[in-house]
């Protein structure tokens, strides 16, 4: 472990990194935000919902920017934009991050902001932070620090408890558009 990876300027709890302004930044070279966010998106992903409870409500924020980042300690990422309602809580408490199968689209699209009448979710709550019934996988984390990411905060958490099941397919996003896996993939387990 090198020093530099310890420097308090680079690691900074999730307090900090809340708090941060985005005063230093400078202005974006990027002619047309909006053609860079196409560009990004042929960059094709899976879906996940971050899940988490506050009071005895239980709330969820759809995202693609999942990925992961060590195994020991096991650290996943996700970037969340700093408007985004979730992290103020996110920061704080465990959330749960259920990788969504193909057959999920419209829990995909609850916590998108575009929910459809009679889509009831199916919570489980028997570990951490409530998490959806019938996910691809999912992983039990608590806070482990934020990072400035410019308009959008980079949480990491610390994975506590992981499960998945077999024989479904990830849901996927790609080019702005959902989609699934045209063949199935060999299982190497
Ligand atoms: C496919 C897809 C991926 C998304 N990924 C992210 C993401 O990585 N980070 C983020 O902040 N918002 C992401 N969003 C947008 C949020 O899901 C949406 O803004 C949500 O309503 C925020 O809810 P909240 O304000 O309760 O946190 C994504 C939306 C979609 C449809």
């Amino acid at each position: 472990m090198t020093d530099i990876m310890w420097n308090s300027e680079i690691y900074e709890n999730a307090a900090e990194a809340r708090t941060r302004t985005m005063e230093g930044a400078s202005p974006a070279n990027v002619a047309d935000p909006r053609q860079l966010r196409n560009t990004l998106g042929n960059f094709a992903t899976g879906v996940t919902v971050l899940t988490y409870q506050s009071g005895d409500a239980f709330f969820g924020v759809t995202v693609n920017s999942f990925t992961s980042v060590s195994m020991e300690p096991p650290l996943v990422l996700v970037s969340l934009t700093r408007r985004s309602r979730a992290l103020t809580y996110l920061l704080e408490r465990p959330f749960a991050i259920n990788v969504l199968g193909d057959d999920q689209l419209q829990t995909a699209l609850q916590f998108a902001g575009q929910p459809k009448d009679g889509h009831p979710i199916e919570w489980v709550t028997d570990d951490g932070a409530p998490r959806i019934n019938g996910s691809l996988a999912y992983f039990q984390c608590t806070p482990w620090a934020g990072y400035d990411g410019g308009d959008h905060i980079l949480v990491l958490g610390r994975v506590q408890t992981y499960g998945q099941k077999d024989e479904t397919k990830p849901l996927l996003f790609y080019r702005g558009k959902w989609g699934s896996l045209a063949a199935d993939v060999p299982d190497n387990s």
